[in-house]
């Protein structure tokens, strides 16, 4: 199965397209034609991205300004496009950030609630909103990005890495219930890749280095994470994990149990930590 063809009265939907994958993925998405509505909170982003993809690619960009983890603003996106007379038949749910580099008990609790808000809550709802209209046609096609973060638990990122193995799941499991309805779900599961994510993780591991840095091989641009995404779409995969070194690493470490794996890595996390004195 293909992504839907391009229509003018329908329209691919991407949260987080002010910055880094979301970007990438709406710059694709316009490529091949499609009108595009851009969701972020960030509106002179927004705007700019959507000048530069009319311009160069010919094809309508909307855009609302919205923050995600906000129940009021988030809930009044699908009238927003009703008004503009378009029918979203793809959903791409990018929009995300990572608490952590600190253990849990000193964590902020709002930060905490926020990113279950962004990362978890607003998936649910935009699935919740956009889903049934996709079945009811017969067409359409949405791309979660979880991450590899989702693939075990990390010390030290405990609420990310939760909040990615929920979309991780809740993808998987709808992929498979709308199967021969003519929807694909996709989940994007990423390992490192080189996008202002990590400014606001901040995530620092035991050797002092960002984490991003301190997995050798693994970093990726966000052009090539969006465009393994957009394939992915396109072929109507369960998971797409981009990269071969992350992919093959993901794939060994599904058979270390983790009485060795939750040890090693909270040594591996634990900010600030110097090598030589871990235990
Ligand atoms: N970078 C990585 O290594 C990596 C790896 C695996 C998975 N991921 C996932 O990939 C997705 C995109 O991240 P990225 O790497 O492209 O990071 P990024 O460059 O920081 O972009 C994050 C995007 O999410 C939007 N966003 C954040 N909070 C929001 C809110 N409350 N309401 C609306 N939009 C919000 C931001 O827009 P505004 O600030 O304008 O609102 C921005 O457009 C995230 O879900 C992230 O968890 C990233």
């Amino acid at each position: 199965m293909s992504l839907p063809k391009p229509t003018s009265s329908t329209a691919a939907l991407v949260t987080g397209a002010s910055a880094g994958i979301g970007s990438e993925i709406a710059r694709l998405l316009a490529q091949r034609g499609h009108t595009l509505v851009l969701v972020a909170r960030r509106k002179d982003r927004l705007t700019a991205l959507a000048d530069e993809l009319s311009e160069e690619y010919g094809v309508r960009v909307e855009t609302i300004a919205a923050d995600l983890g906000k129940p009021t603003p988030r809930g009044k996106i699908p009238g927003r496009i009703e008004e503009l007379g378009l029918q979203i038949e793809i959903l791409i749910n990018n929009a995300g950030f990572a608490t952590g580099g600190e253990p849990f008990h000193e964590a902020e609790p709002d930060r905490e609630l926020e990113q279950v808000r962004v990362d978890v809550e607003a998936v649910v709802a935009l699935t919740s909103a956009f889903l049934p209209g996709m079945v009811k046609r017969g067409r359409g096609a949405i791309l979660n990005v979880a991450s590899t973060a989702g693939m075990q638990p990390i010390p030290y990122s405990a609420g990310y890495a939760a909040a990615k193995a929920y979309v991780l799941s809740f993808s998987e499991a709808i992929h498979q219930e709308v199967r021969g309805h003519g929807v694909t779900v996709t989940a994007l599961a990423p390992g490192p890749v080189e996008t202002d994510f990590w400014q606001i993780a901040g995530w620092e591991t035991s050797s002092g280095k960002s984490f991003e840095r301190a997995v050798p091989g693994t970093l990726i641009s966000p052009a090539q994470a969006a465009s393994a995404a957009v394939e992915g779409l396109d072929r109507g995969e369960r998971v797409v994990v981009p990269g071969l070194p992350i992919r093959a690493a993901m794939l060994a470490s599904r058979y270390i149990p983790h009485m060795l794996k939750l040890p090693a890595l909270e040594r591996f996390m634990r900010p600030g930590g110097n090598p030589e004195n871990l235990d």
